[in-house]
Formats: structure tokens, sequence, C-alpha cells
């Protein structure tokens, strides 16, 4: 496929500056990583940056907590970062920082474009304060009593128990996270911006393709619920930028953080002499492309082209959204050590690894991508040791050893050939379109035939023959050939293997150069290139997460400090609840349930709905353990389950009942599963 250059600015989210890069982050990165190195080999003008996000109160009590500022902060964990990700070869053209003095001068750039242009107004809201901290609190550091279903210890924002949404204002016994003293309500005054006034180009810029079906159907219903004025500022204390002519107001992070994919790119063109407004003027034909998850698809998708827009700045020609990573099944774990670091990962595995089998299962939908480290053993083994590197292996040393490290001068089999090199524009168009896993299938089946056409020949067979040599030349020949155009095919995947592989060729890859052949061409000794999935370190690895337990905790996730008893209930579970009678007790009516349904439950994050089987009838109840179960594994599990519990109206349905489960508090749960042999509606006693 020839194209004329394109000039193209690739970013990925900017990972905050507040915790390390797990596999969450990589499979981001790596998503961007193999489009941005497939667009550089077929020789567009293709930049990536990217940038660690410093502002924000959570990176402000983070820096605290260390006792240390958050510029110092910042500075280090951006290293981190960075070499996190160089390690895993995803190469950014330039990855820098949000608290950056090109970074603040093109957010208020933009806020006073904005503003000049009527996009501003203000309003006094009343917000919940931390008397003690003097502080107001984001929603996330407010934690109380659910005001619909009483559960104690949620969310400012959200009920785990039932799912109800709403204002931390309507929280019964409201505390701080930050200090644990009671909020109050406090006025202040805010910026904010109009959104609303761009529906029309939002609708028009989603409709344009920019952003995958899926989503832009999601997009639609947040239009049809209308667009709000969108709140830009914050109080003091804050760390980001302080917004112009606004002394103690600074710009909520959100605003800054996606000005940062220009201030980086900013960064880089002054390095690198590179005109900036070629990629980001208004009537700029270069393509920019951003790459998120779906949890910030409405900052992305809404607020930022709306700004672009507002600034007169060019548009993003497409937001592109991926899914979560789930490990095994489920939501990565701490505890089950399945919440693993980029950095304790390449201490026992190689990164090559994970890239192939992520690219392997990517495709352009937000479906969550799950990783099995059973099946990525596998594939690994059997796709990259045992099938392309096998080639190579197979056919190498026979061309070092006995024809004097020279391909031989003929193409035995230019039909089989042509087949390979033929599929350049097909493997090509996946790429392009983010669909790795068809490349990947593809890039397989030829390397299938490449197997069997050395199986076939049986060059160590024919070497023993004095007649056949010319033969065994030309078939190990036509195996390193073969060998070639996969690598190259592969080399936005795997670009240490690639590396390898031009080392061992004499050569140097281009996504064209699959179309030329190297006969006659010296190569030399092969070296192995890649070692085998040892199942003991990916072990290893599970087991050195679960160690990273408390230095991974992220400060929102931390209890709020505990306050004096106002309940009969432990607010802490650290604590035991007080005494009760054994009456009491037996007021509780605790049964057996097998698990004979689960499903997810639309518009709830947190819940699955479970069909209990208690021997006389079936239960329904709506279970806040989807942080730790897909549906899949607890289909035909047992249970324990409170079965006398008055029924409950929710949001999506009566929920008859509650399943037992236990937990450290946050996502990490497990249900309470008998031994084998209770039986569905036994009383538990
Ligand atoms: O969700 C996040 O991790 C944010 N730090 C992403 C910011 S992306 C961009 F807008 F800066
Ligand atoms: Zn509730």
């Amino acid at each position: 496929m020839s194209q004329a250059p394109r000039k193209i600015l690739v970013t990925s989210a900017l990972p905050y500056a507040n915790g390390s890069i797990h596999l969450g982050h990589l499979l981001e990165h790596i998503q961007t990583n193999i489009w941005t190195r497939f667009q550089k080999m077929c020789g567009h003008t293709c930049y990536s940056v990217c940038a660690d996000d410093a502002h924000g109160t959570p990176v402000m009590l983070k820096a605290q907590e260390l006792g240390i500022t958050p510029e110092e902060m910042v500075t280090r964990t951006r290293a981190e970062h960075h070499q996190d990700l160089l390690d895993f070869d995803i190469d950014y053209d330039n990855y820098y920082v949000t608290h950056s003095d090109e970074n603040k001068q093109l957010s208020e750039q933009i806020y006073n474009r904005l503003n000049a242009a009527g996009y501003i107004s203000k309003k006094t809201i009343n917000q919940l304060y931390d008397p003690e901290k003097g502080m107001f609190l984001p929603d996330r550091f407010v934690k109380g009593d659910c005001p619909k279903c009483g559960a104690e210890d949620q969310n400012g924002d959200s009920c785990d128990v039932c799912a109800a949404t709403y204002s931390p204002t309507e929280l019964n016994n409201p505390r701080s996270v930050v200090s644990g003293a009671e909020p109050i309500l406090k006025d202040s005054e805010h910026y904010f911006f109009d959104l609303p006034k761009f529906e029309g180009m939002l609708k028009e810029w989603i409709q344009s393709g920019a952003i995958q079906l899926e989503m832009a159907n999601k997009l639609q219903e947040w239009f049809e619920q209308g667009l709000q004025q969108w709140d830009i500022s914050r109080d003091a204390p804050y760390f980001g930028f302080e917004i112009p002519n606004a002394p103690g107001k600074y710009f909520y992070v959100w605003v800054d953080a996606p000005v940062g994919y220009m201030a980086s790119f900013m960064n880089f063109c002054a390095n690198n002499d590179i005109d900036f407004d070629e990629y980001w003027s208004a009537d700029s034909d270069a393509e920019l492309y951003h790459f998120i998850g779906k949890d910030i698809m409405y900052f992305h998708c809404l607020f930022w082209p709306a700004m672009l827009e507002g600034a007169n700045y060019r548009k993003p020609t497409g937001v592109n959204i991926h899914g979560f990573v789930t490990v095994n099944g489920a939501k990565m774990s701490k505890s089950k050590g399945t919440f693993i670091k980029a950095r304790t990962y390449l201490e026992h595995l190689n990164p090559e690894y994970l890239r192939y089998y992520f690219a392997s299962k990517l495709n352009d939908s937000v479906t969550d991508i799950d990783l099995n480290f059973e099946d990525f053993t596998q594939k690994v083994n059997s796709d990259l040791v045992g099938k392309v590197v096998n080639i190579a292996s197979r056919c190498a040393s026979f061309i070092t050893k006995k024809f004097d490290g020279k391909l031989s001068d003929t193409i035995i089999d230019e039909a089989l050939l042509s087949e390979f090199t033929q599929a350049s524009d097909s493997i090509a168009a996946h790429f392009e379109n983010r669909q790795y896993h068809h490349a990947i299938r593809e890039i397989m089946a030829l390397a299938d035939k490449a197997n069997q056409f050395i199986d076939t020949q049986a060059p160590w067979v024919t070497i023993k023959e004095p007649d056949q040599q010319q033969l065994t030349h030309d078939v190990c020949s036509m195996g390193i050939h073969m060998f070639r155009v996969l690598s190259i095919y592969l080399s936005p995947v795997l670009p240490d293997l690639s590396q390898k592989a031009q080392a061992f060729l004499n050569d140097e890859f281009t996504w064209n150069s699959a179309q030329a052949t190297l006969t006659g061409h010296n190569i030399n000794k092969f070296k192995a290139m890649l070692q085998r999935v040892d199942a003991d370190k990916v072990a290893a690895m599970i087991d050195a997460s679960k160690e990273h337990l408390s230095v991974t905790q992220d400060i929102s996730k931390t209890k709020p400090a505990t306050k004096k008893e106002t309940s009969p209930a432990p607010k802490n579970d650290d604590e035991l609840a007080p005494t009760i009678s054994f009456d009491e007790f037996a007021k509780v009516d605790l049964r057996i349930a097998k698990i004979i349904r689960a499903d997810h439950v639309e518009g709830a994050d947190k819940l699955l709905c479970l069909q209990l089987d208690i021997g006389t009838e079936t239960k329904q109840v709506f279970a806040g353990i989807k942080s730790a179960y897909t549906p899949e594994e607890l289909v035909g599990k047992h249970t324990v389950m409170v079965a006398n519990l008055a029924p409950r109206k929710m949001r999506f349905g009566m929920s008859q009942g509650m399943v037992l489960a236990a937990g450290p508090g946050g996502d990490e749960l497990y249900i309470l599963e008998p031994h084998a042999g209770a039986q569905p509606g036994m009383r538990v006693k």
C-alpha cells in the first residue's frame, strides 16, 4: 500500500503522578506504541508524545503524606514512569510533565481566548469544606452513610451497596477522608465553561467518525440528558496553575491535563525545530489521535474538542477508546497479586511477551481485554518461540555452516513467498485500523505455512545427501526469506525481536522492504532471539505483586480517620461490634445458597444481579461484588446469604437478601463459600 506521507501526532492519556505504571496503563501505551511504530515504518511523519499528569488534589495530598513538595514528587514519578515505559520499548518522542512553562502558557492562552469569546462565567456554589485541613473536599475525599440505604462508609458520589448516586452534601454523617473532621458547607465562587454552546459542533464532530460507533451512541445519551456548564476552577490550596486574574483560584486538573498534550509537543518542537502550528492550527492538515480508556471518554469527547474549538485550535481527528484490563477473568486485585506494576513485571518477564499478548487480543472496540496467564504463557511459547523464531533457528545453522553464511541466488517457491509479501496490504490495514488481533492471526497463519514448508522439505535430511546440497541451500534460504517477512510484519509489536532479526539478517526493515528479497545476501550467525515464558517466573511475579499491597494503596482508598462512635456498628473493620444477645443473632436467617445465575446490571458499576437457589425458592439479590468477580466465575458456586432481610427496592429491581462477603475495604471482596457437602437451603447455625 503506497500512500502519500502523512503528518500524524499521537498521544496516550497522561498517567497521574501519584502512582506507578501498571498493566492497565501498559495496555494503552502498548496499543499506542504499536500504532506509532507502524506509521513510522510506513514512512509517515508520526510523532508520539505523552507526559505525567501532575496536578490536582490527590497529587498534592500524596506529596504531603510523603513529606515532600508536589514538584519534587512529580519530578521523581515522571522519571520513574518514563523509565518504565522505555523498558517496555514504549518510546515517546517526548515524555514531559504538565507542570511546565509551556503548559502554563498554553492553558492560560486557551482560557483567555475562551473568556474573551464569552464562554466563561462565574457562579457561587456551596461545597463541603474540611475546617481542620482548611480545604474544599472533592467528592472522593468525603465519606459517610448512604442517604438512600443507610450503608456506612460510602463514597461521596455513589453507594457500593445500593448503587445510588448522589451529591456528597446528601451523605449522612459525612467525614473528611483527609482529616476525619465533619465537613461544613461553605460558599465559593467558581468559574464555568459554557459546554452547551458547543452542542452542535460536538454532534457533528462525533458523527464525523472521530470515535467508535459504540462510543458515539453512548455520547448520544449524554446529549439527551443535556450538556451542563463545566466547573473548571478549584480553590487554594490546590497544586495547579492559578487562573489569570483570579487569585486563589486554580484550573481544575482536567483543564490543563489535555492541554498537556499540546505542551509536550510544543516542548518537542522547540528542541527539534518543528513547526507547532502545522499540527495544532485550526486549519492544520496533520492528523491528531488520542488513545484513551473508556473511563475518560467524557473529557476527551466533549470538553476537550469544545475547548479547542472555542480557543481556535484544531480538533482531534480521532479519539481511539479502549476497554479495561482484567487479569485471569477478574478486575486486577492487590491481594490476588494481579495488580501488577510495570517494574514488577520487568523484574520477572520479557516485555515483548506482554506486547505480543496484548496485540494478539486488541481490536478497535472498547471490550475489556483479559490477561489470562495460562493463555499468555501458551500463546507466547507456541506462536513466537514455537512458530516464528523456530523458522529461523531451523534454517540458519545450515546456511552458516554449510553455505558460508550466504543465502542462495534462487527463490525455490516463488508462489509461497508471494503469499507472504502480498499479505502486506491486508496486515497493514489491520494495524492502521487498530485490529491488531487480525494482524497477528494473519501473521501466524503465514508462520504455520512456513513451518509446513520446512517440515515437508526436511533440510536436516537432504543436507546429508551430497547431490541435494543446492536443494538444501534453496530450502533453508526460503525459510530465512519467510522469517524475514514475518519479522517485518511483527516489528511494530516486537521491536526487540525486530532488532535482533535485522542484526541477524544484515538488514534494515521498513514496511515496504517486505517486498524485496535478499537473494545472494550474507547473513550473520543465528543467536537465540527469545526465551520461552517460564511459568515459574509468572508465578514469582504474581507473588511479588502481593507484597506491594501497602505501597500501591491509593490515598483515596484509605479509610477516613475514625470519629467518635455514634452508632452500634463499628466504623472501622478492625474494631469488633458491640455484643448482641443470642436471640438477636437468631433472628438472622442465614442459608446456604447456590448461585444459579449472575448478570451485569446495566448502569451499575459495582453490582451484579444474582439468582440464588435456597432449596425452597430462588431469591434475587443485587450484590456489590462486581469489582471482584465476573458473572461466569460465580455461577455454580455455593455461598451464604441472609435470607430474611427485608426486601429492598433498588433502582434496578428488588433485592431479596444479602450475600455474605469479606474484604479489607475498597474493591477487594471474597464471598463466603461453605465446605463441600453443604446443600442449598441448609440453615447456617
Ligand atoms: O485518567 C487519568 O489517568 C488522567 N491522568 C488522564 C489524563 S489524559 C489527558 F487529558 F491529560
Ligand atoms: Zn446505599
